[in-house]
């Protein structure tokens, strides 16, 4: 334990500021996730969390109306975690021993390599393609055979899209990954699917749709992790879902508490979960301003890298540490890439909605001169 470092999380005082620097929701959550947690009676404080119904909810939001047989979507196959981050601990936890390899990409999500480093596994992170920060996907393919003594990667973490290049894998290649390495668990973050597509739950679900079978009878080696802290505005409440084949859920689930997601956070999901109409509008509304800003970006020749996701990449003409200090100084956070792989001198900006990008244009273009 004395070797490891804590995980930066987000720093505090981010209240009354506008927060462009984690990538959450900048508005809120629905009025009707509000009204349903107002209307929680203080005597159910008293009482431990009911987890009746979320799954069934989850499986809702996921599978299409009208699809035959909720596409063999069933409870067993949705994990529910106190965010995603503690389902990625939870994974690293379940299958990771130490001496076993992380297989993932880099720069990526920062809280894989910790996970890793508490199981004593050895990580193994494939740069991403320059120009573009294309996804590594014929390295990452050779990386998975085995080798010379026989072994495989334990684990392969992919982020897609990833956080923080925006790397956009087609949901094609993550299931040709996950059936080429039926030994390793391939774990495909996509909390950020929202905003740009590519998830692997579609395809899996339409052909269980049409054939009747389980959703996860190919790739019982794959594992999908969703969120509600991007896009439908409750991340301080803490609730995050990993989605595979039974057997699997069932393994990852096993080294958390029975009560790890409380009460607040289960009322709170699936009144989120009941108004996609909600979420819809609000990653509507971040695609707009995206393009905006972008737009603005682009006119200004401000050096810039987008793809999937709700943030992008710039890279400023002063020292970014300098430019993230002013723009916190006008109310204004983002989060600066010093020290990453390819992108060392970027700042990361979340995108919000048009008014706050027009807040954010305007505060950088003074700093930037
Ligand atoms: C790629 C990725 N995975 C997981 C998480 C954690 O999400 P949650 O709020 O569900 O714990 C984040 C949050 O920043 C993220 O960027």
């Amino acid at each position: 334990m004395e070797g490891l470092q804590a995980y930066s999380a987000p720093l505090e005082g981010r209240r009354g500021l506008l927060r462009l620097d984690f990538n959450e929701n900048t508005v809120g959550p629905s009025p009707k996730v509000v009204e349903a947690i107002r209307a929680i009676p203080a005597d159910h404080y008293a009482i431990y969390p009911e987890y009746d119904g979320l799954r069934e909810d989850v499986i809702a939001a996921l599978v299409p109306p009208g699809t035959p047989g909720g596409a063999g979507l069933t409870p067993g196959h949705i994990g529910v975690f106190n965010g995603v981050d503690a389902a990625i601990h939870a994974v690293f936890q379940a299958y990771g021993a130490a001496g076993d390899r992380l297989l993932t990409t880099s720069p990526t999500f920062g809280y894989y390599a910790p996970c890793a480093r508490m199981q004593g596994m050895v990580i193994e992170a494939l740069p991403h393609r320059l120009p573009g920060f294309a996804f590594p996907l014929e390295e990452i393919a050779a990386a998975l055979l085995p080798d010379a003594s026989g072994s495989v990667p334990r684990l392969l973490l992919l982020c897609n899209p990833n956080n923080p290049t925006g790397t956009r894998l087609a949901a094609a290649d993550v299931l040709a990954l996950a059936a080429g390495a039926p030994r390793t668990l391939v774990v495909v973050d996509e909390l950020y699917e929202a905003f740009t597509g590519d998830s692997v739950l579609p395809p899996l679900l339409a052909e269980a749709a049409a054939t009747g079978g389980d959703p996860f009878a190919r790739h019982p080696n794959l594992l999908v992790l969703r969120s509600l802290s991007k896009t439908a505005g409750i991340a301080g409440l803490r609730i995050g879902f990993a989605i595979g084949a039974a057997p699997l859920v069932d393994r990852v689930s096993r080294v958390i508490g029975p009560y790890d997601v409380n009460s607040f956070a289960v009322t709170a999901a699936r009144a989120a979960l009941a108004d996609q109409a909600y979420i819809d509008a609000y990653v509507a509304e971040v695609l707009r301003a995206r393009d905006w800003l972008v737009a603005r970006l682009r006119a200004a020749g401000v050096e810039h890298h987008l793809a999937g996701g709700n943030y992008l990449l710039l890279w400023p003409r002063r020292p970014a540490a300098e430019v993230e200090q002013e723009l916190r100084a006008a109310g204004i956070l983002v989060r600066s890439m010093a020290g990453k792989l390819q992108i060392d001198g970027s700042l990361r900006v979340s995108l919000g909605t048009r008014e706050q990008m027009e807040r954010f244009w305007a505060a950088y273009r003074q700093i930037e001169g």
